[in-house]
């Protein structure tokens, strides 16, 4: 079992977007037993407040015919560290504010979600861009490459 944890600031839009994507992606590949996916936030703000997933990654989901269910924001745990195989954060920031909370990365779990992509970058957060497609869309191309980096992702007919 493969055991990923989708990181942003907030956990409500960016992080469920990619949870939900990759849980999707690999449904598709028939790969579902092999992880355990999940998401949180860098802050408490939005666990203290229940904060659901916002209403612009819901309808992004939806217009890309993505299943998704409700999840409420949780702030990163010391222990996810030592749970979680993967800790794949959107941009530098989330890096910096996820060892403040789990201590330094000895094991080199921690990484940005497009640091697998042939152009490693940030994810852009549409709570301050507006901008859903742009962030679904380098979601997207994260979360393949991070599948072709553990050798799963084979590329579909269609
Ligand atoms: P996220 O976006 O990190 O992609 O979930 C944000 C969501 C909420 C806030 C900031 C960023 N906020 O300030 O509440």
């Amino acid at each position: 079992m493969i055991k990923v944890l989708f990181v942003c600031l907030g956990n409500i839009c960016r992080s469920p977007m990619a949870q939900f994507v990759f849980k999707n992606m690999i449904a598709e590949k028939g790969l579902q037993d092999k992880f355990e996916i999940d998401s949180a936030a860098t802050e408490g703000y939005n666990e203290l407040c229940h904060a659901g997933i916002h209403h612009g990654t819901k309808e992004m989901l939806k217009s890309m015919h993505i299943p998704f269910e409700e999840h409420y924001s949780r702030q990163i745990r010391p222990q996810d560290y030592d749970y979680f195989d993967y800790i794949l954060a959107m941009d530098d920031t989330n890096i910096e504010d996820i060892q403040l909370i789990t201590g330094i990365d000895k094991s080199g779990k921690i990484h940005r979600l497009l640091d697998f992509s042939t152009h490693p970058r940030n994810i852009k957060d549409p709570w301050y861009t507006g901008n859903f497609d742009e962030t679904y869309w380098d979601i997207v191309e994260g979360c393949e490459t991070f599948l072709q980096k553990l050798n799963f992702y084979k590329p579909s007919n269609k």
